[in-house]
């Protein structure tokens, strides 16, 4: 038997060399442009969604604390990022860092790892997408049949005043709490969830056709998504009510995670979600104008800033509403009906941000993909029609319609907790990789150029990677065994055709001979 040695590494000079050639895309993207794709990608479902649901059952209005220590993990993986990111400026991202670093096997580990975070993260997206304009478009009369709105086989059950909803156990207790009888109700059981298909669709199409035009669409969502936000913590400041705020910790209810510290981090981990995708700016490093000056800033601005309004959205939303009725899934609309009637305009005005905010999410997410698929069959580990760059449209056309054709499935059968906490398990582990990464590269290679430097390292990165493993430790037992299961299935291709296709390997073998050769 064969056997390959499974840590070849592509020395750093040669990704200089790729990423010196010319790729084939347009680079296109400045700094500002580099920070609204990361705004663009990181503000969506979790703010919209999630926080809302994390303070009503774990964290109380000590969900504020919550996303401040999701934000510290987050920023000490960006430092990494950013460093990795001003040194290796090619698309790629955490994939091309480990294979410099790490080895090829690292690298085809953390590759096929991140599929779960893009790509599972579109899906996801979409999905809450579908929720908020089924209700948008509810409230201006237009139905769209329930069973075309939610992932195959949900059962769906029809409340009144409210409408149809998916059946989850969460549910079904509160509903019998006050007195309804659940199989009294009418239910349904959903086919398909067609507006998030259609959404994943529209988005394939525009990123298909080219950057820029996907870049100043984003530029819109994002700019939408931001002044709404804005806007309620503007407003919603002055119909705080303190008396929201006591108790602040509520006090644990003797199970783990319920309240107390316990709850607080339980809430963290839950909403580090809302976190996810500073790192896709990473992946258009190669249609970036200056990728050395401009990535580090597109990673930290962007995640800085999404920060700073998290937390404002928090602290706003617990003091303007009892953090006992936010168990929903539109909890800042919910904020909206506590500042009472004279508000009610900003309800639409919120969906509309949630949808704008969501539509940039998902599009970030795939275009991200695609440019991790084009790293890969460069390196040989993908058949090569991945790395196809469209002649007219200057685009990675051909892994971006495979991306969109994959998300588009799972939109429309998954649903979105399976999906949301493997986007979760997955990115974790592809942070916790970037941050050994670093420790690993200045050890090995302390002479590179690094126009952003990670600070207090190794303290930063091994915090970083630390935190990510514990908040992987705290999710269930079933999203590992279908991270195990995805891990295997990358396994078995990496084995069948990456090792025998790698570019890498293909050098070395032409290499060595000639050694022999000369030496002979
Ligand atoms: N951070 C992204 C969101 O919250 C994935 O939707």
């Amino acid at each position: 038997m064969r056997i390959f040695n499974l840590f070849i590494t592509k020395p750093l000079d040669q990704l200089m060399r790729n990423a010196k050639e010319e790729s084939g895309m347009k680079r296109a993207l400045s700094a500002t442009n580099l920070t609204t794709l990361g705004i663009g990608a990181i503000i969506g479902a979790g703010i919209f969604v999630l926080t809302g649901q994390a303070a009503a059952q774990y964290a109380g209005p000590a969900i504020v604390i919550s996303f401040i220590i999701s934000g510290f993990a987050c920023l000490f993986a960006g430092l990494c990022y950013a460093e990795f990111a001003s040194m290796i400026p090619i698309s790629g991202s955490a994939y091309t860092y480990a294979y410099s670093t790490l080895g090829e096997f690292v690298a085809w580990i953390i590759g096929w790892d991140l599929i779960l975070e893009y790509l599972f993260a579109a899906s996801t997206v979409s999905v809450g997408w579908s929720g908020y304009v089924v209700s948008f478009l509810k409230d201006f009369g237009i139905f769209i049949p329930p069973q075309f709105t939610a992932a195959w086989h949900t059962v769906l059950v029809d409340i009144p005043n409210i409408g149809w909803k998916p059946l989850t156990d969460q549910l079904a207790a509160n509903l019998t709490s006050t007195g309804v009888i659940v199989d009294h109700l009418p239910h349904i059981t959903a086919v398909l969830n067609l507006p998030a298909m259609f959404v994943v669709a529209a988005i394939t199409v525009l990123l298909v056709i080219g950057i820029k035009e996907s870049a100043s669409f984003n530029n819109v969502m994002v700019m939408i998504k931001v002044f709404v936000i804005i806007l309620f913590i503007g407003i919603g400041f002055f119909f705080i009510n303190k008396v929201n705020w006591h108790p602040f910790i509520p006090p644990n209810t003797g199970v783990w995670g319920h309240f107390g510290w316990s709850g607080v981090l339980r809430g963290s981990a839950v909403i580090f979600f809302a976190y996810i995708g500073f790192d896709a700016v990473s992946t258009a490093a190669q249609e970036a104008k200056n990728p050395q000056r401009d990535m580090p800033i597109g990673i930290l601005g962007s995640l800085g800033i999404s920060t700073v309004l998290y937390i404002l959205v928090a602290i706003v939303l617990t003091g303007i509403v009892s953090y006992t009725f936010l168990n929903v899934a539109d909890p800042i609309a919910v904020g909206v009906d506590a500042m009472g009637k004279g508000l009610f305009w900003l309800r639409p005005i919120i969906k509309i941000a949630a949808i704008a905010g969501l539509s940039s999410v998902i599009l970030v997410m795939m275009l991200g993909q695609p440019r991790i698929f084009y790293a890969m069959a460069k390196d040989g580990l993908l058949p090569s029609r991945f790395a196809r760059i469209h002649p007219r449209f200057k685009t990675p056309y051909y892994s971006t319609i495979v991306t969109g054709s994959v998300a588009f499935i799972f939109a429309g059968i998954l649903p979105i907790n399976i999906l949301g906490e493997l986007v979760s398990i997955g990115t974790l582990l592809a942070f916790a990789i970037v941050c050994i990464g670093i420790i690993f590269l200045r050890v090995k290679r302390p002479d590179l150029k690094r126009p952003f430097k990670t600070p207090f390292v190794p303290l930063v990165p091994i915090l970083g990677a630390l935190i990510c493993m514990i908040q992987m430790y705290s999710l269930p037992l079933d999203t590992w065994l279908r991270l195990i299961i995805w891990m295997a299935i990358g396994l078995a291709i990496y084995f069948t055709y990456g090792v025998h296709n790698s570019e890498m390997r293909k050098l070395h073998a032409q290499e060595k001979p000639d050694k022999e050769q000369i030496a002979g």
